[in-house]
């Protein structure tokens, strides 16, 4: 089936996935978790200007912070990414969702990190124009390799902001990162649910997307401060390690679309199943 014919297919469970979304999704206030009364002026409204020792937050905090602000900045490049394929009905405002969503998280993010001083807000601005204008680029992907690899992303990125969490040791970092993993689980279990239908309707085909994205998949990385990058830096903190993909990324998605017990395929769904099987998991 062409893309066209499954967007048409796939719509009527978009629109029920997109009402699923918006019942569970909470709708959090960035502005509640950012402490306010911490925050001063710098120089150019008569304060002062960063330095780095006005912050007590801990390395790995303020790297995976940095990692998550400059990650959700580039949300327009991953909007004109989605916006490519999915352009109609509900579609389209599961895209308009997707987005407002991703742009709450790196307000939220920026907030904490700008208020508190825990990295420098000159050097970040630089980073992120730099980030922006070198823009993302997706490879070429079909409307099913589209939506596993975002199910894959998402997870990815909630796995990230579960560990932030965790080490960073800041109380209210946690409490900022916890609600942006679970935005995170909702969009993966959004894009996960219409792999499912995806999957009934066209099993060969959705079997080969699978196949292919697992292959080709790779968290986008984020150039940092020195030429250092992010999917290194990340790794080396515990935060995410690309070396445990197929144990915390791939295999809870694989069971949950059933690959390994599914009956309806064909020649072309076997054979995309055995090279998941070799594959990684
Ligand atoms: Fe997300």
């Amino acid at each position: 089936m062409n893309d066209k014919a499954l967007l048409i297919a796939l719509a009527p469970v978009v629109e029920e996935n997109l009402h699923l979304h918006g019942d569970a999704a909470e709708g959090w206030q960035p502005q509640d978790l950012v402490p306010w009364d911490d925050g001063r002026n710098f120089a150019f409204l008569g304060g002062e200007d960063w330095a780095p020792e006005q912050s007590t937050l801990s390395e790995i905090g303020k790297l995976a912070l940095t990692v998550g602000v400059l990650a959700a900045d580039n949300m327009p490049s991953y909007h004109r990414e989605l916006a490519k394929h999915l352009r109609i009905g509900p579609w389209w405002r599961w895209v308009g969702r997707w987005t407002a969503e991703e742009n709450r998280h790196s307000i939220v993010i920026r907030d904490y990190l700008v208020l508190t001083r825990a990295v420098d807000p000159v050097a970040l601005e630089r980073i992120r124009m730099t980030h922006m204008t070198n823009n993302y680029n997706a490879p070429a992907m079909h409307l099913i390799e589209v939506l596993v690899n975002a199910a894959f992303e998402e997870t990815a990125s909630s796995i990230r902001h579960r560990n932030t969490a965790k080490l960073a040791g800041d109380p209210v970092v946690a409490g900022i990162c916890e609600k942006i993993a679970t935005d995170d689980e909702l969009q993966r279990d959004f894009y996960a649910n219409i792999v499912v239908a995806a999957l009934d309707l066209v099993p060969d085909q959705a079997m080969r997307a699978i196949a292919d994205r697992v292959r080709g998949f790779k968290v986008p990385t984020i150039p940092l401060a020195d030429g250092r990058d992010s999917t290194t830096d990340l790794a080396e903190a515990g935060i995410y390690d690309p070396a445990r993909q197929d144990e915390l990324v791939f295999r809870p998605l694989l069971e949950k679309w059933n690959v390994f017990e599914r009956t309806d395929l064909g020649v072309d769904g076997e054979k995309a199943r055995e090279e998941l099987a070799s594959l990684r998991v």
